[in-house]
């Protein structure tokens, strides 16, 4: 769910675009919700005045700075922590991948300038500004929109089918190939072949081909920064210096569906913090309230951190040092969030398919965008318990191995995960 408060002089010219198709449906499932918000509520003057003339002289008329304050003040006031942006001809350019950092958000406030603009006084109760374009509009509506509608669309459940997001232009950093519908020859041009053949593999290389030769026509500029998604030797990961990963032996559901406690193994802890060090994670956490259990665990590192181990072998060494041993998950939340000083994203990895899952490609690409740390958590016995699927930012969809049988350890799991999500070479094969 997504709240987007709007902060403008004319609400009524958001009723059409939110009063049809998507945008209309998202709120009607509870997706989104809009509120308006009219600075001219917070005048205290018979006309209710938000607009004067500049100082220093110039055209035109500039919008206070008190209406404006008084709304944005209240709209915190009542809200958590939402984000609060100003839409400005000056701020950052919103493209795709802001698109993608926005839609993390729980609460965004979209302030809408008129006029010459904004009190520059303004800006300091806003946390960032953001430009659609290199275009002077005659208000912030139309920037607001367009943000609503390109933020909405990734929430998953917004659109119907749920990949389709990731195959929109500029998601990948490249445009789209080029979409066909019945009939098969329209006035003498027809549909390609390949798109006929009912041959999947034929079809997405093609389009990745068309994909590629429209981006290096139109728009060569997105090229150099979708990198080697198009150059294989070349693909761009993301930075993995901010992802955690835990561990979590509680809560956790037993083959019968009981909330239970498991055992903790020495190979869980060994080879997924082999598999943190080899993509870079910051810290592996492993979770178990039980204090034999967290003896055990530390015994487990110690030996090969300090003990025999350490000088039998320095690479494990290396790997364990990654490794942390938590009584539960909100103690490793505050422990990143201590490190980052901000909480980390939440991010389920479950068997269990569902709704509401995200796509590795999406989740590869959040990674690359957003700045907030995230704790990848996995879940040992039958996987996390719904209540710790309610409370993460992202689930992960189910790594599918083209079978019906769908049981890898834990550590198979994390190590096919971390490289999907931040591995080089492989991860572009498997998208
Ligand atoms: C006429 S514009 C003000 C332009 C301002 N005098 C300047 O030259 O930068 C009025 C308002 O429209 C909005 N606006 C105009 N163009 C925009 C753009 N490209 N992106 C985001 N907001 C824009 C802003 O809220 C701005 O305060």
């Amino acid at each position: 769910m997504l709240d987007f408060t709007v902060i403008t002089i004319f609400p009524p010219m958001f009723d059409s675009p939110l009063g049809h198709s998507i945008l209309k449906k998202a709120q009607e499932k509870g997706l989104i919700s809009v509120r308006l918000v009219d600075p001219r509520d917070y005048t205290t003057d018979k006309h209710r005045t938000v607009d004067d003339s500049p100082y220093g002289g110039g055209q035109g008329m500039v919008m206070k700075p008190e209406p404006l304050a008084a709304a944005i003040e209240d709209v915190k006031e009542k809200l958590n922590r939402p984000r609060v942006i100003l839409l400005s001809p000056q701020g950052k350019l919103f493209d795709q991948a802001e698109a993608q950092r926005l839609s993390q958000e729980k609460e965004l406030v979209l302030v809408c300038g008129r006029y010459e603009g904004v009190d520059e006084r303004v800006k300091e109760f806003v946390d960032e500004e953001l430009s659609v374009g290199d275009y002077t509009l005659s208000g912030g509506e139309l920037p607001a929109m367009v943000v609503i509608d390109a933020v909405a669309r990734l929430i998953p459940g917004v659109l119907g089918n749920l990949k389709s997001p990731e195959e929109d232009s500029f998601t990948d950093g490249l445009l789209e190939y080029p979409q066909y519908t019945r009939p098969e020859e329209f006035r003498g041009m027809k549909v390609p072949e390949v798109l006929l053949s009912g041959d999947h593999e034929r079809i997405q290389s093609w389009r990745r081909e068309m994909s590629l030769k429209i981006t290096r026509e139109r728009r060569p500029d997105l090229l150099g920064k979708a990198g080697a998604r198009v150059e294989k030797k070349n693909t761009p990961r993301p930075t993995p210096a901010r992802v955690y990963i835990a561990l979590l032996h509680h809560p956790v559901y037993d083959k019968n569906g009981a909330v239970v406690t498991t055992a903790v193994t020495n190979m869980d802890i060994h080879d997924i913090a082999r598999a943190a060090k080899t993509y870079g994670l910051k810290k592996f956490y492993v979770v178990t309230p039980v204090k034999a259990l967290q003896k055990l665990s530390l015994k487990i590192i110690a030996h090969w951190e300090e003990g025999y181990g350490a000088e039998y072998n320095h690479t494990r060494k290396e790997a364990l040092a990654l490794a942390r041993v938590k009584d539960t998950l909100d103690d490793a939340i505050l422990d990143v969030e201590r490190e980052c000083g901000v909480k980390p994203k939440l991010v389920v990895t479950s068997a269990r398919a569902g709704k509401n899952r995200t796509s590795f490609a999406a989740l590869r690409n959040m990674l690359r965008v957003t700045p907030a740390p995230f704790l990848l958590l996995l879940g040992t016995g039958w996987g996390l318990t719904e209540e710790i699927l309610a409370q993460s930012d992202t689930i992960l969809e189910p790594i599918e191995g083209g079978t019906n049988y769908n049981h890898l350890s834990v550590r198979s799991a994390a190590a096919i995960i971390l490289d999907r999500l931040l591995g080089t070479e492989s991860a572009k094969e498997n998208l």
